[in-house]
C-alpha cells in the first residue's frame, strides 16, 4: 500500500533531501540559467538542482522550454530531466512535472487549442467538459507531463480582472459543476494511468475578487460570502477528488493567503477534507517579507507558509538560499517535525498515485500521434457550443449561397486573438510558433458554395467601400491575448479603431453581423445598436472560424448562454445577478445589458408543466420536471435552468440562484419532459449575525423555483426524524 511505501521512503531521508521534495522548480533552471528563452539543458545545472538541491518537481510555467515547442522534443525533454533526477536521488525518487494546459495541451505547437473556461461555461455541457479535460489530460500526459494546474474553479466576479476568461463565470454552481467535470476528465479513474494527470483546483480562496479588479489587488470578501460564493467549488473539486489545489497569491481581509492558516489549514485541511498536495502559486512565499511585509525575513516567510498548510513551493526565489532557510526553520523549530514530514508525505503520495515510481518515462515515439491535432471535431463542438447568440434581427442564419460576404475587423483573421492568453506563450502567442487554427475568415470561406464571394478587408474606408458592394457585412472586433498581470482593465471598452469601423459600417445599407472576440464583455451598449446581429465568440480557439461559419449558415444552432451578467457600463460594477435584496427600487442605470443566462438560439423554446414536491423534508430531494417544446423550424440543444428564491430568510439570500441545468436537443415541434434534482442541503445558508462564522444551514420555509418564467413554490419541513 502507498502509505507504507510513503513512510518507509520518508524514514529514509535526510532533512535535506525532504526540503528538495517540497521545492518545484522552473524548466529554465536546468538551462543553468534564469532567462526565459530557449536553450539546451545543461548537465551542471541538471545535477546540482537534483543532487545538490534535491528537488522534487519541475514545471514549464508559461509554456517555458528549452527545447523548441514540437511535442516529441518536449517528451524527450521530460524524459532527460526525468532520468537525471532519478539517477542523483540517493534514493531514486522521479520528479513530477507541471504544466497549466488550462485549454487544451497549449505549452505544445500542434496540439488542439480548446475555448478558454469563459466560453466553455456557456455551453453548459458538463459531458463535454469531461471529455475536453481528458482530451488534454491524454496529450499531456503523452509529453511526460503529469500534473495541470487547471482547472481554475474561482468565481469570477469582476470582468476588469485579467484572468475573467480562465473562469467559468460568476455562478458558484456552474463554476463547481463544471470545475469539477474538468477534474473528473484529466484524472480519469486513476492518474496512474498513462492518459491521465493530477488535476489542481486553483486558486484558493477569493482570488477572483480583487479589491478593483487589478490582480493580486487585496480580496475584502466577508467570511459569509466566502462561504457560500467561493468555497462550493473547492468543496466540490474535493469531494470528486481532485488531488492538488494552488493557492492565491493575493490576500483576504489582510492576511495573504500564503500564510493563512484559517484558510489552508482549518478550512481546506479540516473542513473541506484536503488530503492531497497544496502548492504555492509562482514564487509567492518570498512576498510574505518583499511586499507583504508581514515578515522581515525568509525564514519567517517560509515557516508562516508551511505552517499555514503550504505543501510545495513553486519557483522559490534563490533555490539555495530558500533551501537552506527551510532546514533552519525546521531545525530552529520553527516549523514542527510533523507539519514538514506531513508536506513532504503527501508529495511522495501523489507520485506514488501517478504510478512514477515504476513508470517514470513516456514513449516519445507515441507522443505525436497523441497531441497532433487531437480531437480536432470535440474542439468544434466545444466552440459551437459556446457561441451566444445576443442580437438577431432575423438576418441569421444566412443562406450558404449569399451572392457576396465582407469579412473585416482586426480579428477576423488573427490567431494570437482568437486563441487568448496561455497559447504557447504565456501572454499568448508572441512570435512562438502558431497553433493549428481555422480563423474566422477561414471558416467562412469554407464553408460557402462556389458562387459566393468573401471579401476581406482590414482597412477602415476600404472595408466601408467593400461593404457597398456586398449582401452581408461579418465584423470580428474585439481584444488581444492577455494574461494575468496584462490583462487588467479599467474600462472594458472597444478600441476607438475599432468602433469606428463598426459605426462606419452601419451607415452602409449592408447588414452587419458583429462578432466579438474577447475573454470578458466589452461595453458595447452604444454599438449593438449598428447590428443587426451579435455574436459573443469568447476566445474559443482551434476550432473557432469553423464554428463561427456552422453558426452563421445554420449548420448548428447557437445555444451558447452567458456565465455572466453583460454591463451595459463599466460604472456599474460589481455586477452579479445573484445580489442580495436592496432597500432602494432597482434603479434602470444598474440594469445589466444581457443578464446572467441569457443567449438564444433560431428556434424558440417553449416550457410548460414546471413540477416540483409540494412539501420536502430538510434532508430529502427536490424532484422538478418541465416540459420543453421546441416551437421553432431548426433542431437545437436548449439548457434548461433551474433558479430558485428563498421567500423568507433570516438574513439576506441572493434574489435568485441557479440550482440546477441540463442541456437537452429537440427537433423541431419536438417536446421533451427534463428531470432535474435539487438536494435541499444544496439551499444552505450562511445565518447568524455579520460575522458569517455561524453553521450552514437549510432554513426551513417556502421556496420559489423559477425555470425561464415558471414558478412553483416548494415548503421545506423539518425531517421526521
Ligand atoms: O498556474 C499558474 C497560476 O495560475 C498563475 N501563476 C503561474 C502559475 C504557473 O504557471
Amino acid at each position: 500500500p502507498i502509505d507504507v511505501r510513503v513512510e518507509d521512503l520518508l524514514s529514509r531521508m535526510t532533512l535535506e533531501e525532504k526540503a528538495g521534495q517540497m521545492t518545484q522548480v522552473n524548466v529554465t533552471k536546468l538551462q543553468g540559467s534564469s532567462e526565459w528563452d530557449a536553450g539546451p539543458l545543461n548537465d551542471e545545472w541538471l545535477v546540482k538542482t537534483f543532487k545538490d538541491y534535491h528537488v522534487g518537481s519541475v514545471l514549464s510555467g508559461g509554456g517555458t522550454t528549452p527545447v523548441s515547442n514540437e511535442p516529441k522534443l518536449w517528451a524527450e525533454m521530460t524524459n532527460e530531466i526525468q532520468k537525471s533526477a532519478i539517477e542523483n536521488s540517493r534514493l531514486g525518487i522521479p520528479i513530477i512535472y507541471g504544466v497549466d494546459a488550462v485549454h487544451g495541451h497549449n505549452n505544445v505547437i500542434g496540439a488542439t487549442i480548446f475555448p478558454h473556461n469563459l466560453g466553455l461555461a456557456a455551453s453548459r455541457n458538463t459531458d463535454l467538459i469531461e471529455e475536453l479535460g481528458a482530451s488534454t489530460a491524454k496529450s499531456v500526459r503523452a509529453t511526460g507531463i503529469h500534473w495541470n494546474f487547471a482547472p481554475v474553479a474561482d468565481v469570477g466576479r469582476d470582468l476588469r480582472w485579467g484572468r475573467f476568461y480562465e473562469t467559468f463565470g460568476e455562478d458558484p454552481y456552474l463554476v463547481t459543476k463544471m470545475a469539477t467535470a474538468s477534474i473528473i476528465g484529466q484524472q480519469g479513474e486513476d492518474i496512474s494511468s498513462n492518459e491521465n494527470v493530477a488535476a489542481t483546483a486553483k486558486h484558493f480562496l477569493g482570488y477572483s475578487q480583487p479589491l478593483n479588479g487589478q490582480d493580486r489587488s487585496s480580496g475584502e470578501i466577508p467570511l459569509r460570502t466566502l462561504r457560500e460564493v467561493f468555497y462550493p467549488p473547492f468543496e466540490d473539486a474535493i469531494e470528486n477528488g481532485a488531488k492538488t489545489v494552488m493557492v492565491n497569491s493575493g490576500s483576504i481581509n489582510g492576511v495573504p493567503v500564503h500564510a493563512s492558516q484559517y484558510l489552508l489549514t482549518d478550512v481546506l485541511r479540516g473542513e473541506m477534507g484536503f488530503e492531497g498536495v497544496i502548492v504555492t502559486d509562482w514564487e509567492d512565499i518570498i512576498r510574505l517579507h518583499s511586499q507583504y511585509h508581514i515578515t522581515d525575513n525568509y525564514k519567517d516567510s517560509i515557516a508562516r507558509s508551511i505552517n499555514a498548510g503550504v505543501d510545495m513551493s513553486m519557483v522559490p526565489v534563490g533555490i539555495e538560499d530558500y533551501t537552506k532557510n527551510l532546514i533552519d526553520a525546521v531545525n530552529e523549530e520553527l516549523i514542527p517535525m510533523e507539519r514538514f514530514d506531513d508536506a513532504v508525505s503527501r508529495i511522495l503520495t501523489l507520485k506514488f498515485e501517478l504510478g512514477l515510481f515504476e513508470n517514470p518515462y513516456i514513449d516519445a515515439e507515441q507522443t505525436e500521434a497523441l497531441t497532433l491535432n487531437q480531437d480536432r471535431e470535440l474542439a468544434r463542438q466545444a466552440a459551437v457550443e459556446s457561441l451566444t447568440l445576443l442580437e438577431n434581427d432575423g438576418i441569421l442564419p444566412l443562406t450558404t449561397d449569399i451572392k457576396t460576404i465582407l469579412v473585416t475587423g482586426p480579428s477576423a483573421d488573427n490567431i494570437a486573438n482568437q486563441m487568448g492568453g496561455w497559447t504557447i506563450g504565456w501572454q499568448g502567442l508572441v512570435g512562438t510558433g502558431v497553433p493549428p487554427a481555422v480563423t474566422f475568415l477561414e471558416g467562412i470561406q469554407n464553408a460557402v458554395s462556389s458562387n459566393t464571394n468573401v471579401l476581406f478587408e482590414t482597412d477602415t474606408a476600404k472595408a466601408v467601400e467593400a461593404a457597398n458592394n456586398a449582401d452581408v457585412t461579418i465584423v470580428v472586433f474585439g481584444e488581444g491575448p492577455y494574461a494575468e498581470f496584462d490583462g487588467d482593465t479599467t474600462t472594458a471598452a472597444v478600441p476607438p479603431d475599432q468602433t469606428e469601423l463598426i459605426k462606419s459600417l452601419a451607415e452602409t445599407e449592408t447588414p452587419v453581423v458583429g462578432v466579438l472576440v474577447a475573454g470578458r464583455p466589452l461595453i458595447v451598449t452604444d454599438l449593438i445598436r449598428d447590428m443587426d446581429a451579435f455574436i459573443m465568440a469568447y476566445l474559443p480557439g482551434t476550432e473557432g472560424g469553423n464554428a463561427l461559419a456552422d453558426v452563421l449558415f445554420g449548420k448548428e444552432n447557437p445555444s451558447g448562454k452567458l456565465a455572466f451578467s453583460w454591463p451595459s457600463d463599466i460604472g456599474q460594477l460589481p455586477m452579479f445577478y445573484n445580489y442580495y435584496p436592496k432597500s432602494t427600487a432597482n434603479d434602470k442605470a444598474y440594469l445589466p445589458l444581457y443578464e446572467f443566462g441569457y443567449g438564444f438560439g433560431y428556434s424558440k423554446f417553449n416550457y410548460s408543466n414546471l413540477t416540483a414536491n409540494d412539501e420536502v423534508p430538510i434532508d430529502g430531494i427536490i424532484k422538478v420536471s418541465v416540459d420543453v417544446t421546441n416551437s421553432g423550424d431548426f433542431a437545437g440543444s436548449e439548457s434548461i435552468e433551474l433558479y430558485v428564491n428563498q421567500q423568507l430568510s433570516s438574513v439576506l439570500t441572493p434574489v435568485k440562484k441557479l440550482a440546477g441545468f441540463s442541456k437537452v436537443y429537440l427537433k423541431p415541434k419536438e417536446t421533451k419532459t427534463v428531470e432535474l434534482e435539487l438536494p435541499v442541503s444544496q439551499l444552505a445558508i450562511v445565518p447568524g449575525d455579520v460575522l458569517g462564522d455561524a453553521e450552514k444551514t437549510v432554513e426551513e420555509g417556502i421556496y420559489t423555483l423559477n425555470i425561464d418564467k415558471l414558478a412553483k413554490p416548494v415548503s421545506v419541513i423539518g425531517s421526521e426524524e
